[in-house]
């Protein structure tokens, strides 16, 4: 094939990434970056398959082509993994999208060190050393993204506990870890090519080393501020892939992996700037541990319930309202009933807003994809920034299923494990109705003096009843 017009397709295809990443930053674009996207792997996964399969003439590993055989090979492992992929897609909940992503995110990390592996065999290169500091580098960060995936898996999944871990001295035993690869790549570099048996043996410590570092890395965060890792090992699977790229010479690849690992990283800085959490400590794994892991199970009286119909009262001599939804509205499936509550208010002419905060649910936007797929209209879903100062000026607020994210142990508990966290600051109305089931905590494990206010009344049971109840006592 014409290498022109693979690196054509190339650009067009990157191109298109970036439309999908920037529309993916909207709620009004999102599904316009989503096509984007969709578009640009499209002509990715064609071209590489058609060039590998006729081969190009830009001396690159696919320059001869891996004809038929090639394709026979490429094909079945294409539709297999499209079957697995629609399967999983189509079974997952709304609510197990974190683990499913930080599964995908461990199969990225996987090919890289496949794909490390396979090239460090590879003889006669044109630049040994370059091509031997690709293969540490390659395998590093993809053992690393590898193992932290499958930690956060299990702690997302609740296969694992998700309180932090904290060996001895773990910061420096991660820097030891960082400075044992640094001495292994020299090493390597160093060792003839025609000393298998010693490169063999250097790779493999080296592949065994950021395995550990990579569990080590997402073991030792707190359950609280696990958002910020899974964003972070979405931008060290970009990067695991760009190092691919690089070893297979494919430029999409390196473009591709790129994209993501900035985006991902810069995701990572805005979560930690939302959760007060410094983003260097977040890189170097193991925040979360000094800020105290301890519940605080200190007693804050008794807490009060309303009913449904009580509530319905409250709700119709409101003229201001904000709705702040949390994990809970997503595992109830509540989002319907809740826009239909919302429409029902504001055809009463009480000014009904929602109040999302940066790390409600168990993903980036979470509650905003919820919203938009119940047809809450978007000019009414405010940030928590652009909210916070409204609630003493607020009549009703209902908290759906939302429990750290509105816990004031965050600003008063300097020992909490979410102090420091911002939180919307929902005490500040002069009512709030809370849905919930129990007294349970929320992901983090600590209590929420919230429930226990004078103002706060306590709606027991499953979201989506008690709000199906209010829309008919309404
Ligand atoms: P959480 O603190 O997780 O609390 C959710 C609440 O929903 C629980 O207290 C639970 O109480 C209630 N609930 C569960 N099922 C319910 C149902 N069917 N009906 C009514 N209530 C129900 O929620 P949040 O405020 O959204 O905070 C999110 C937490 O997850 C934060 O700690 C955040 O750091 C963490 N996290 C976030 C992400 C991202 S990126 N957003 C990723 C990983 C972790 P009951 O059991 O008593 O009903």
């Amino acid at each position: 094939m014409n290498p022109t017009l693979v690196q054509g397709a190339y650009i067009v295809a990157g191109l298109l990434f970036i439309l999908a990443l920037n529309g993916l930053s909207k709620h009004e674009s999102a599904r316009m970056g989503n096509r984007y996207g969709i578009a640009g792997m499209a002509i990715a996964l064609t071209v590489t398959v058609v060039a590998a399969v006729m081969g190009t003439t830009d001396g690159g590993p696919s320059s001869g082509g891996s004809g038929l055989s090639g394709l026979a090979l490429i094909l079945p492992a294409m539709a297999i993994a499209a079957v697995i992929g629609i399967t999983l897609a189509r079974r997952v909940e709304m609510t197990g999208m974190p683990e499913l992503i930080a599964m995908l995110h461990s199969f990225v990390g996987l090919a890289a060190v496949l794909v490390g592996w396979n090239s460090s065999y590879e003889k006669h290169v044109a630049y040994p050393t370059i091509h031997d500091v690709e293969v540490f580098v390659g395998v590093f960060i993809g053992a690393v993204t590898l193992t932290g995936s499958v930690v956060a898996y299990l702690k997302l999944s609740a296969k694992i506990r998700s309180s932090p871990l904290a060996l001895p001295a773990h910061n420096a035993l991660n820097l030891f870890l960082l400075a044992a690869m640094a001495v292994m790549t020299v090493v390597y570099c160093l060792t003839s090519q025609d000393a298998d048996l010693t490169r063999l043996l250097l790779l493999a410590g080296v592949t065994l080393l950021a395995l550990f570092l990579g569990w080590h890395l997402v073991v030792s965060i707190g359950g609280g501020d696990m958002p910020v890792v899974v964003s972070m090992l979405n931008s060290y699977s970009g990067w695991a892939a760009a190092a691919a790229g690089f070893l297979l010479s494919n430029d999409l690849l390196i473009i591709t992996g790129a994209l993501v690992g900035s985006s991902g990283a810069y995701l990572s800085y805005i979560m930690c700037t939302a959760m007060n959490r410094s983003f260097l400590s977040v890189i170097a794994g193991g925040f979360g541990v000094e800020a105290g892991s301890a519940a605080d199970e200190g007693d804050y009286g008794e807490h009060r319930e309303i009913t449904a119909d009580d509530a319905a009262g409250l709700l119709a001599d409101a003229s201001s309202v904000i709705i702040t939804p949390g994990y809970g509205m997503a595992t109830a499936q509540a989002q319907h009933a809740v826009a239909e509550l919302t429409k029902t208010l504001r055809a009463r002419d009480i000014n009904v807003r929602f109040g999302i905060h940066p790390v409600a649910g168990r993903l980036p936007g979470h509650m905003n994809v919820l919203l938009a797929e119940a047809k809450v209209p978007y000019d009414v879903v405010l940030e928590m920034d652009e909210i916070n100062e409204d609630f003493p000026a607020t009549d009703v607020v209902l908290v759906i299923g939302a429990n750290d994210t509105v816990n004031p142990a965050a600003i008063d508990q300097p020992g909490s494990p979410i102090a420091g966290m911002p939180v919307l600051q929902v005490w500040e109305a002069r009512d709030v109705i809370v849905f919930k089931r129990s007294m349970a905590t929320g992901y983090a494990g600590v209590q929420n003096p919230l429930f226990f206010k004078d103002n706060t009344r306590m709606l027991f049971g499953d979201a989506k009843l008690r709000v199906e109840e209010i829309l008919k006592a309404l």
